[in-house]
């Protein structure tokens, strides 16, 4: 399972991928003196659990020859590891190394584009790659990485390391490590081999059709111009983040289901009618199909390096933006039906229950294809309000909080690893066939267990708390 592998060793990827411009979102890692004494969270400022993670100090590797020498130094000195990168997008506490003492190795420096291979169809890069930046050089030589998840600020080593992915029925493979040939692995070695190990994987070979594929849905010379510039995705002005946060809080407190019916239907209309930030041609929407190139459609995210000032993205959380859960699961082809049928009679039962997740666009399905999600499966993400207060429960909690045990518990739905409430988590590893082999790998790569923590070793079933 590489979906697996890669995320919990955390041992350091650097495949044959930081950040374009990582000024405007705030930096996940803190510290009090420059690179030590130092506070790490995510994007959003806040684990499911709402915990500070602390480390004693940060590296920021701007080379392969120096993350080698920081991983020797920190496995001589038996300290916890963690692998940080430049935005910190995983919602679960993943990035947090155990203890207080751990050392947090940062790949926003790691972010170079090593090779370019056109006749191949490959690319080799360092991990801390952003996707935008993939997708934008993969377009300078007339390539391609298929089925992407949407949102630009997300690097490759931790694409892998979650099992992201995009969507489709169509080809084979709808998740970034699908298309992965060679992973080179930094990790943890002994004394007789200067306490550093690199290992290169080679993927196994149905993958190697290509890495990176030309997009071919349509030819080339199909006139057209299409942009897709989500809308959810661009800056926000902060004041009008504020305001529809506190709306959305007032609606919360007064319990008004009603209220956020409407203001569900105010966003779903305006949505509707910006076609979400498509574009035909010079920002102008005109119909469908939208027709342009793939790096123009694929994933976007201007407001990761807008420099407009009073303005962020949606969920940051300087402004008083938007908070929330997501529950992420996906659910296999054969079950879905079913599994929908019965989320049906529950808002039957409540048909207002479901206003609040409206508010941030609605459930959000995609198809999964993939060699190792096990079989054909369709993805869900349900993103819903969340309240800055821990002791306030949501409107209509129980609601979701029953569909959110449907999937897990009766339909055994797989979690996305990178993002979900704890509680996703529990069992999941007993739902992988692969599991033991997994924990197996998870040994060699890491034989010390630096990359361990008490968090992950409960989720996979090592240590109970
Ligand atoms: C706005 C938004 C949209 C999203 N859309 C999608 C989507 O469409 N589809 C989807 O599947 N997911 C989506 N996600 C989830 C996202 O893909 C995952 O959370 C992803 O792991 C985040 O990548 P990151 O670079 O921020 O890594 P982080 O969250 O910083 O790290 C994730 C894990 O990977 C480890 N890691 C990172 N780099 C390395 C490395 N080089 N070596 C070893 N370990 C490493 C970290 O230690 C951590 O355990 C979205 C997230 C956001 C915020
Ligand atoms: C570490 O930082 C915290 C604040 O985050 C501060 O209270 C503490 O004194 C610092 N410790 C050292 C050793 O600098
Ligand atoms: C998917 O895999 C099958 C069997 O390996 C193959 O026959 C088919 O052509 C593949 N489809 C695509 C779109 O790659
Ligand atoms: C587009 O290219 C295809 C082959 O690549 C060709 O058959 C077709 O005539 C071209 N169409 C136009 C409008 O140029
Ligand atoms: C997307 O929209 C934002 C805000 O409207 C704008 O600043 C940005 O330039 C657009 N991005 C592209 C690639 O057109
Ligand atoms: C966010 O809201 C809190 C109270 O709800 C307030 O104290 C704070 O000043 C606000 N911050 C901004 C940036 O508006």
């Amino acid at each position: 399972m590489v979906l697996l592998r890669s995320k919990t060793t955390s041992v350091f990827l650097l495949i044959s991928v930081a950040c374009y411009s990582c000024s405007p979102p705030e930096k996940p890692i803190k510290c009090s003196s420059e690179n030590t004494n130092c506070t790490i969270t995510n994007s959003y400022g806040a684990f499911p659990d709402r915990s500070t993670c602390r480390a004693a100090e940060v590296a920021y590797p701007t080379t392969e020859q120096e993350l080698i020498s920081v991983v020797a130094e920190a496995t001589k000195n038996r300290r916890k590891i963690k692998v940080a990168t430049c935005f910190s997008h995983s919602i679960p506490k993943l990035v947090c190394p155990d203890g207080q003492e751990g050392l947090l190795i940062s790949t926003k420096y790691l972010n170079h584009m090593l090779k370019i291979d056109v006749e191949a169809m490959t690319m080799t890069i360092e991990s801390g790659v952003t996707l935008r930046q993939l997708i934008n050089e993969a377009a300078k030589a007339g390539l391609a990485l298929p089925y992407t998840p949407y949102w630009w600020g997300l690097t490759i080593g931790g694409l892998l390391s979650t099992g992201a992915h995009g969507s489709t029925l169509w080809a084979n493979e709808s998740s970034v490590h699908d298309y992965l040939l060679e992973l080179q692995i930094v990790g943890p070695g002994g004394a007789e081999v200067g306490y550093v190990k690199v290992h290169l994987e080679f993927l196994e070979p149905f993958h190697r059709q290509s890495i990176y594929r030309i997009g071919d849905r349509v030819s080339t010379n199909t006139s057209g111009n299409g942009l897709y510039n989500s809308t959810s995705f661009r800056p926000i002005p902060s004041l009008e983040l504020g305001s529809i946060r506190t709306l959305e809080e007032l609606l919360e407190h007064l319990s008004y289901a009603d209220g956020k019916y409407a203001s569900a239907r105010t966003i779903t209309s305006k949505l509707l009618n910006t076609a979400y930030g498509l574009s035909n041609n010079d920002d102008d929407f005109t119909g469908y199909p939208v027709i342009g190139f793939y790096n123009h459609l694929q994933a976007s995210g201007t407001c990761l390096n807008s420099h407009r000032i009073n303005s962020a993205c949606a969920w940051d959380c300087r402004v008083n933006g938007s908070f929330f859960h997501q529950t992420t699961f996906s659910i296999s082809l054969f079950l879905a039906k079913s599994f929908i049928q019965d989320e049906q009679k529950l808002i039957e039962m409540e048909p207002k229950a479901m206003c609040g997740v409206e508010l941030y666009n609605g459930i959000l399905m995609r198809y999964f294809k993939t060699s190792d999600k096990q079989e054909d499966a369709v993805d869900f993400d349900i993103t819903y309000y969340r309240s800055k207060n821990p002791m306030i429960p949501r409107l209509y909690e129980d609601i979701l909080e029953e569909v959110e045990q449907l999937a897990l518990f009766k339909y055994g739905t797989l979690p996305h690893w990178g993002k979900n409430r704890n509680l996703a988590f529990d069992g999941a590893i007993n739902k992988y066939k692969n599991a033991r082999e997994f924990l197996k790998v998870k040994e060699v790569y890491d034989p010390f267990g630096l990359f361990s923590s008490a968090w992950a070793d409960q989720i996979l079933g090592l240590k109970m708390v």
